[in-house]
């Protein structure tokens, strides 16, 4: 089979940036991307794209309506396919069996058997939605128990690893692609097609084959692996808060050892995104229930130290404004879960700002790229607060953050948007209330001019000047 057409059921954060690449790398190919949701697709198919992300406005107005479609009429788009990507949301279970760890396979299992009603002909399923360990073999099961005369399918692990933020480069100049299929001769066959696919522009050395579970686990494995070096880090830098080290320099030191490396050793608030914890607490929940309750509860540290330290910061905010933040107006810059994109998913952010309300603070939010309604949203949701007027009552969502800042007593920075780096802090400070407090969750400002401007600065795994209460206290108590 040559593949001629490519259909992607999912137009989120990973179906709409991966099969834009993939329309711009294979114009033989015409590439349709559907959603259930008409506001999503509308999106994709208007000046405004539904998700931000570096590069991707100039790939999808090439592409779009030569080779590159976004669609409601899934039914169409998948009689059409010759091959299907599945990329639904996996989330976490928020009930019953596996509640807060599972992954929720209801998106995919709807996907699976909107095919087997539909597909006519030779199809290649392909999962590309992160999943558990065997989620091959329940797609599977769904579609031969709904085989139709002339139907048949292969089904072929196909795992992304594109982070957010560097999406459209991640794409482009893969590390690896990793393609996992039946160890059968059709299996092979399959797996051929879509390796064909991706050597339109990556290397074929850079095109990993393997069994489907390999495929499967590898994704989790990796995700787990990226989030427990955060962990790792975060879990020194209290050390080092605590001594008197300097995180920065630790992290410089170790990572030069070629066998560690230098990357993601970066010291944060936490780690946030749709992934990391939702994978790792699949591979937990996996993990259980292969009876290997050691290695469920060795990863499960890496989710406990991000929350030990998104307290850990939440609570060193409070307590260095004197342990009150009771009507005190705050400002926090940044609610993304990281820079260059608008993707709030289990921001810190939300942590973050949810400590601060419920201890009576008063909140000026300011993001270049989240909407203001999706803070609304995630800082009233059921699952943050029990009253989301008052809630609502409590935050102000800017635009400047030069507005955000004015008369507020702190500032939090929690995303490390670069435009925050370059920000007139002098001007900041003038127009906040006096001692002006700012607490870096990412590392990323000029400490040592912020404190000479007057702000009391505190971040991540340093000790800095202490604050003025502190310190005079400290003196007087040497008089
Ligand atoms: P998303 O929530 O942004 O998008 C999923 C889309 O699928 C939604 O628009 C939803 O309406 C649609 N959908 C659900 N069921 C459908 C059906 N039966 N037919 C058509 N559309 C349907 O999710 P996102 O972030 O794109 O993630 C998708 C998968 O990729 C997840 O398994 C995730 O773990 C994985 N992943 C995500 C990455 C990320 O950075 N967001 C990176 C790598 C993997």
């Amino acid at each position: 089979m040559v593949i001629k057409k490519i259909c992607c059921l999912g137009a989120g954060y990973v179906g709409g940036p991966t099969c834009s690449v993939m329309a711009l790398k294979c114009p033989d190919i015409t590439v349709t991307v559907v959603d259930k949701s008409k506001d999503r697709i509308s999106q994709w198919n208007s000046d405004k794209l539904p998700i931000y992300e570096p590069g991707l406005d100039e790939v999808v107005r090439e592409c779009r309506g030569r080779n590159l479609f976004f669609s409601t009429d899934i039914e169409t788009a998948i009689k059409e396919a010759d091959l299907i990507f599945i990329s639904v949301n996996t989330p976490t279970k928020t009930f019953g069996n596996g509640k807060g760890r599972a992954a929720d396979l209801k998106y995919v299992e709807g996907a699976a058997r909107m095919i087997a009603e539909v597909a006519t002909g030779n199809k290649i399923v392909v999962e590309k939605s992160t999943v558990p360990v065997r989620a091959a073999e329940s797609i599977l099961n769904i579609l031969r128990a709904n085989n139709r005369p002339g139907v048949s399918y292969q089904i072929l692990s196909n795992p992304e690893f594109l982070a957010e933020g560097t999406a459209i480069d991640d794409l482009l100049y893969a590390d690896r692609v990793l393609i996992g299929g039946e160890e059968t001769p059709e299996g092979h066959a399959a797996i051929e097609e879509l390796c064909w696919v991706y050597e339109h522009w990556i290397s074929r050395r850079n095109i990993i084959t393997t069994n489907t579970w390999s495929s499967e686990l590898s994704k989790l494995a990796a995700n787990a692996f990226l989030a427990q070096r955060i962990s790792s880090i975060n879990s020194l830098s209290a050390v080092c808060e605590a001594t008197g080290a300097d995180i920065s320099e630790v992290a410089r030191a170790v990572g030069l050892d070629s066998r560690i490396g230098s990357k993601f050793l970066q010291a944060s608030v936490g780690f946030g995104g749709s992934c990391f914890q939702k994978d790792i607490l699949n591979l937990v929940y996996i993990c259980e229930c292969l009876n290997l309750p050691e290695v469920a509860a060795y990863w499960q540290q890496v989710i406990d130290m991000n929350e030990y330290q998104k307290s850990r910061f939440s609570a060193k905010v409070i307590e260095s404004l004197f342990n009150t933040v009771s009507d005190k107006q705050i400002t926090i810059l940044g609610f993304a879960f990281k820079k260059d994109t608008g993707d709030t998913r289990e921001s810190p952010a939300i942590h973050v700002c949810t400590t601060l309300l419920d201890e009576g603070a008063k909140l000026h939010i300011y993001d270049p790229k989240v909407e203001s309604s999706q803070i609304v949203d995630d800082l009233t949701h059921p699952s943050v607060t029990e009253e989301p007027e008052k809630v609502k009552n409590s935050i102000t969502i800017h635009n400047d953050p030069y507005k955000a800042t004015m008369g507020t007593h702190a500032i939090v920075l929690c995303t490390e948007w670069d435009e925050f780096m370059t920000l007139d802090y002098e001007r900041i400070y003038k127009s906040m209330m006096k001692p002006a407090h700012i607490f870096d969750g990412r590392k990323i400002l000029d400490h040592d001019s912020l404190i000479k401007i007057g702000f009391q600065v505190q971040t991540i795994g340093k000790r800095l000047a202490r604050p003025l209460l502190a310190r005079s206290w400290g003196s007087s108590h040497q008089a």
